[in-house]
C-alpha cells in the first residue's frame, strides 16, 4: 500500500478498539515472568554453553597478545576465542565501532575475548585469568578541547543558514549569548544486551534483544560474511533499548563466532559494568545560542550551534534539528560541528538530537524571556509559526501554542512568581517551569502478514518489536479494529526475522508506522476474505465478527470454515513528507523545591501536553510519556557519564554509579493528550509520542530551578553543588 495523499475516513475512525484504554496484552506474561527475554531462553536448543566476554582495558592501540593457556585450563572451560582468532568484521552502515575481531583497539572496553564454559561462573571465573599484551597509544578524550580546536570550523550538512545571522545579532537591540553543556548520557536500560547464539550447518539463529530485527539481520550477516537467509533473528521480549538497542552489539557477534567456534550454543550477556563503555552512549554537547530579539519580543536573530565528538567515521549529535522548525526568525545559523573522540562509540539514545538539543534551547530561550521582561510561555507563542523557518513548508499540524495555554491552565502557571526565588515553604524555595516540546515525526516503511484463521481468530505476524512500548497492543487493536472481532480474538506475533519486515522500534516512528502496516495487511485480507464470499471489497463492513454487504451477512467463522485466509502488505511513504513538515509538539511544566540549607533539589510535580495525531492507546502512550518525563528528571539532575580524560573511558559505568530517577524521585506526573488525528501522517491518522515525551523537560526542570532560586546553571544535570 503508498500512502501518499491525507488519509481518508477508514475503519480505524470507528476507534472502538484503537484509542481504547486497553492494559498491555502482554502484560500478564511479563508480570508472572513468563515472557522469555533472550537470556532466559534455553530449551530452544540442547546442549548450550556459557559465554563471558573481556573488555579492553585500553581506550586505543593494538592487542599484541592474549594469553588464553590458564584460562583454556580452568574447570569448566570449553574454548577461549580471542580477537586475534578473527579478523576486523564488516561494520553495519549505522555503526562505527569494532565489535569483535582484528587487533585494533578503537575504545575502552572494546570486547576482545570470549570465554566459553560449561556455567556462567566457570566462564567469569576463566575470563579473569586471560592474559593480555597491549600496544596502547594515545588519544583524545575531552570535548572541551576538541570543541576549541575545531570553533568556526564549517558545520555538517543538515545546517540551517537562512538571511544574514551575524548582521541582525549585532543590530539586535535585545541579545542573548550564552552556552550550553549537556554531557555524555548511558541508555541504562533494565535488559542487558543478551544473546543466545545457535548453528544449524550454516545456518545461524540468535535469540537476542534488538530494536530493528531486520537491520540486524544485514548487520550480522555483514558481519559473518554470511547470506541474510542463512541468519534469523528472534526478539520477542526487550527490556528496554531507548536506541542502545538499535544495532547488533559485542553480545551478538561474540556470541555467534564462539558458537562456531566451540560448535554448541552459547549464551552472553554484557555485564552491566561493561555495557557504558562497550555499546554506546548519547554523546555530550556544547551549544552555543545567541538570540537577537525586537524590544517587544520578536526573534529577529536566531543562532544555535552544537559541538560534539564521536570516533573517526561516527556522526554528531544532531542537537540543532528541532532548531530548523521550533520559532521563527528571518536570520538563522543552526548547525552541527563535529571532532574525533577516541571514547566509545556515539549513537542514538531516545529522541536522539532533540533530547540534548531542547535542553539548552528550551533553557536559553528562558533566559531570553526574561531579559525581554515577558512571560515564557507568551514569548514562545509570539515567535510560533505555522510554516517552516525560512521555507513555505506548513506543518501538517502545529498545535503548540495550545499546547502551551492549556498547560499554563492545568498547571496553575498563574502562581508562579515572575521573578525568581520569591517564593518560599518551610526551608525550601518552590519554582514552576514550562518548556515547549518538539521531536520530528519520523515515517517507515513496515509491513505485516495477517491471516484468518480457522475458528476466526485473526492472526499478526510482523518483525516489529515491543521494547515495553505496548506494540504487542496496539498491533492487536489494529487488527481488531480492521477485522471488526473483540481484541481476546487476535494473535500478535512480534520480533522474529521469519515474519515481514517492519518499521521496527526506534525514532517514535514505531507506533504509528507499525500499525500502519497492519492496517495494510488487514485491508488486503479483507479484499481476500470478501472475494471468498463474493463480496465487494470496498464496501463490505467487517464488524461483530460478521462481514456484511448488502442484505448478506457472515460470520468470519464461517468465511474460515473453507480453510485458513492469509495476506501480507506493506506500507510505504511517499510524497506527503516533501509537501508538509510532520512533527510533534507539546508543552512540559515543572514544579520543584530546592531546600535553602542543602540544595537538593526536589521535583514536586510534572505535567506534559502533547500534540502527537491519534493516540492509539491511551494507557500505553501515557506510560510512555511518563518515562520519558521521568527519564528527563535524570536528564535534568542526575545522569551523567563521568569521562576519565586521562585514560579514555566512562568511570562511573554501572547503575551503582550512573544514577538514574526512581519511583521516590518522582512524586505527581499527569499527561494531556490533545485530541485529534492527523490525516498527513497515515492511515491510522497518529504519530509519535515516546520520545517527544523527553524533548523538553529537562529545560522545564532546570527553568523551574531558576525560578526558584534566582540561579542558572548551562552545564547540566544541575547537581546540588552547582546551585551551592
Ligand atoms: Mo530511538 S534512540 O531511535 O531507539
Amino acid at each position: 500500500m503508498l500512502f501518499d495523499t491525507p488519509a481518508k475516513e477508514n475503519p480505524i475512525d470507528r476507534a472502538r478498539e484503537v484509542g481504547q484504554p486497553r492494559p498491555r496484552i502482554d502484560g500478564p506474561l511479563k508480570v508472572s515472568g513468563t515472557a522469555r527475554y533472550a537470556y532466559e531462553q534455553r530449551d530452544v536448543v540442547e546442549n548450550m554453553a556459557y559465554g563471558y566476554p573481556l573488555g579492553a582495558a585500553i581506550a586505543k592501540g593494538r592487542v599484541r597478545a592474549i594469553d588464553t593457556a590458564a584460562a583454556e585450563a580452568a574447570p569448566g572451560v570449553i574454548g577461549v576465542l580471542t580477537t586475534l582468532d578473527v579478523p576486523r568484521h564488516a561494520l553495519g552502515p549505522m555503526n562505527t565501532a569494532m565489535l569483535f575481531g582484528g587487533d585494533r583497539v578503537e575504545h575502552y572496553h572494546q570486547a576482545i575475548a570470549v570465554v566459553v564454559a560449561e556455567s556462567f561462573e566457570e566462564a567469569r571465573a576463566a575470563t579473569a585469568l586471560l592474559d593480555v599484551d597491549y600496544a596502547p597509544e594515545p588519544g583524545c578524550f575531552d570535548l572541551e578541547r576538541v570543541a576549541r580546536e575545531i570553533v568556526g570550523q564549517p558545520f555538517c550538512e543538515d545546517d540551517a543558514l537562512v538571511g544574514d545571522f551575524d548582521d541582525a545579532f549585532l543590530a539586535a537591540p535585545v541579545q542573548l549569548d550564552v552556552t550550553y553543556r549537556t554531557p555524555d548520557q548511558s541508555h541504562s536500560m533494565m535488559e542487558p544486551h543478551a544473546t543466545l547464539a545457535a548453528w544449524e550447518g550454516d545456518e545461524l539463529t540468535v535469540w537476542t534483544s534488538n530494536q530493528m530485527i531486520a537491520w540486524g539481520v544485514r548487520d550480522l550477516a555483514a558481519a559473518l560474511d554470511l547470506p541474510r537467509d542463512k541468519v534469523r533473528l528472534v526478539s520477542p521480549f526487550i527490556g528496554g533499548g531507548f536506541g542502545g538497542k538499535l544495532f547488533v552489539r559485542s553480545d551478538v557477534v561474540a556470541a555467534s563466532l564462539a558458537a562456531r567456534k566451540v560448535g554448541r550454543p552459547v549464551k552472553l550477556a554484557l555485564p552491566r559494568p561493561l555495557i557504558a563503555n562497550n555499546t554506546t552512549h548519547r554523546p555530550a554537547t556544547v551549544q552555543r545560542l545567541r538570540f537577537g530579539a525586537t524590544e517587544d519580543g520578536k526573534f529577529t536573530a536566531f543562532g544555535h550551534e552544537s559541538t560534539s565528538g564521536n570516533l573517526p567515521d561516527g556522526g554528531p549529535e544532531t542537537a540543532t534539528q528541532q532548531s530548523q522548525f521550533l520559532y521563527a526568525a528571518p536570520n538563522r545559523l543552526v548547525g552541527e560541528r563535529l571532532g574525533v573522540l577516541d571514547l566509545p562509540e556515539g549513537n542514538a539514545m531516545r529522541a536522539p538530537g532533540e533530547a540534548s538539543g531542547m535542553m539548552a534551547l528550551e533553557a536559553a530561550v528562558d533566559e531570553m524571556a526574561e531579559k525581554l521582561g515577558l512571560d515564557p510561555i507568551e514569548f514562545r507563542i509570539l515567535n510560533d509559526t505555522q510554516v517552516v523557518p525560512g521555507k513555505d513548508t506548513p506543518f501538517s499540524q502545529r498545535h503548540l501554542a495550545d499546547c502551551l495555554r492549556l498547560g499554563a491552565d492545568r498547571f496553575g502557571w498563574g502562581e508562579r512568581a515572575s521573578l525568581p526565588a520569591r517564593r518560599r515553604e518551610g526551608r525550601s524555595w518552590i519554582g514552576i517551569g514550562v518548556a515547549a516540546a518538539y521531536r520530528n515525526n519520523l515515517l517507515m516503511k513496515s509491513g505485516a502478514r495477517a491471516r484468518l484463521q480457522e475458528g476466526g481468530g485473526v492472526e499478526i505476524e510482523t518483525d516489529m518489536t515491543d521494547i515495553g512500548t505496548g506494540s504487542y497492543t496496539i498491533i492487536a487493536q489494529t487488527a481488531a479494529e480492521m477485522m471488526g472481532v473483540p481484541l481476546a480474538r487476535v494473535t500478535v506475533r512480534l520480533g522474529d526475522s521469519r515474519y515481514p519486515v517492519s518499521a521496527g522500534s526506534g525514532g517514535q516512528f514505531g507506533g504509528n508506522s507499525s500499525t500502519s502496516g497492519v492496517y495494510a495487511a488487514c485491508v488486503a485480507l479483507r479484499t481476500r476474505i470478501a472475494e471468498r464470499l463474493g463480496a465487494d471489497p470496498e464496501t463490505a463492513v467487517f464488524e461483530e465478527g460478521e462481514v456484511r454487504w448488502g442484505n448478506s451477512a457472515v460470520s468470519l467463522v464461517e468465511a474460515a470454515s473453507g480453510g485458513e485466509i492469509v495476506a501480507e502488505d506493506s506500507i510505504t511513504f511517499k510524497g506527503l513528507g516533501e509537501k508538509y513538515r510532520q512533527s510533534t509538539f507539546g508543552a512540559h511544566f515543572v514544579e520543584v523545591a530546592v531546600d535553602a540549607a542543602t540544595a537538593e533539589i526536589r521535583v514536586r510535580r510534572m505535567l506534559a501536553v502533547c500534540s502527537a495525531g491519534r493516540i492509539l492507546n491511551p494507557v500505553t502512550a501515557r506510560s510512555q510519556v511518563i518515562g520519558a518525563m521521568t527519564m528527563g528528571v535524570g536528564s535534568a539532575l542526575m545522569e551523567e557519564l563521568a569521562v576519565d580524560k586521562t585514560r579514555g573511558f566512562f568511570a562511573n559505568h554501572d547503575l551503582a554509579g550512573y544514577e538514574v530517577p526512581v519511583h521516590a524521585d518522582i512524586p505527581r506526573q499527569d499527561v494531556i493528550f490533545l485530541d485529534e488525528t492527523d490525516p498527513i501522517s497515515s492511515p491510522m491518522k497518529a504519530k509519535g509520542v515516546g520520545e517527544l515525551g523527553l524533548c523538553g523537560v529537562a529545560a522545564a526542570v532546570a527553568n523551574a530551578v531558576y525560578n526558584a532560586t534566582g540561579i542558572r546553571v548551562r552545564d547540566f544535570p544541575i547537581t546540588l553543588d552547582k546551585l551551592l
